[in-house]
């Protein structure tokens, strides 16, 4: 498969291109700089120019894929406070990234967080976040994900826990 990533040049990211490489597929990641393209080619990957801010280069990495990984977040507003802008953000792409695959039947796989989770009992699948709930910001791009599945996309939402630790580890 020819497997579109947001996000390849990340955390998560520098885990699962290997592993897709590894398995013969043939990734094409968002770089948005030049060291972020050089990192994706250095392992056999192929960059694809854009940003998160740049919907069309979003829409095109996607309609030339056979399936879409979307990892990359602004984190950076995050981290200055702007928790709503970033999830915003990521709302916009989710957006951009999944109406390119309407019809398609592809696989469209979103990371996101427990945020916005029931809290004091076992939250299961069937538990939706909500944005009245603390971190819930991104509440609203986890339904629009799993809303595509209404429009041919095979649409999946990973709920990565609070941190994902491992060496190298630069985020959180
Ligand atoms: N790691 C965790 O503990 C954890 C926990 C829960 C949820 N998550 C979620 O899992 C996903 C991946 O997390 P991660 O830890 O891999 O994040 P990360 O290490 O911070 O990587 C973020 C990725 O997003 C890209 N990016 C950021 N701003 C961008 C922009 N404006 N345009 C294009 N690309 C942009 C970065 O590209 P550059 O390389 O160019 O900077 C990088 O590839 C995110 O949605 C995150 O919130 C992570």
């Amino acid at each position: 498969m020819r497997v579109f990533l947001t996000g390849a040049s990340g955390w998560i990211g520098s885990a699962v291109v290997p592993d897709l490489l590894a398995s013969g597929h043939h990734v094409v990641g968002l770089a948005r700089s030049a060291s972020s393209a050089s990192a994706l080619t250095s392992i056999g990957a192929t960059a694809h120019p854009g940003s998160l801010d740049d919907l069309d280069s979003l829409r095109a990495g996607a309609a030339q894929s056979d399936g879409v990984i979307h990892l990359a977040y602004r984190h950076d507003l995050v981290f200055s406070g702007e928790a709503t802008l970033a999830a915003e953000s990521d709302l916009l792409a989710i957006e951009a990234l999944g109406s390119a695959l309407e019809g398609s039947d592809r696989p469209f796989v979103v990371a996101t967080g427990l945020g916005g989770l029931p809290v004091g009992r076992v939250a299961t699948e069937k538990d939706e976040a909500s944005v009245e709930r603390a971190g819930g910001q991104r509440a609203a791009a986890a339904k629009v994900t799993l809303g595509f599945a209404d429009q041919r996309v095979r649409s999946a939402v990973v709920r990565l826990p609070p941190s994902v630790h491992g060496s190298g580890d630069t985020g959180f």
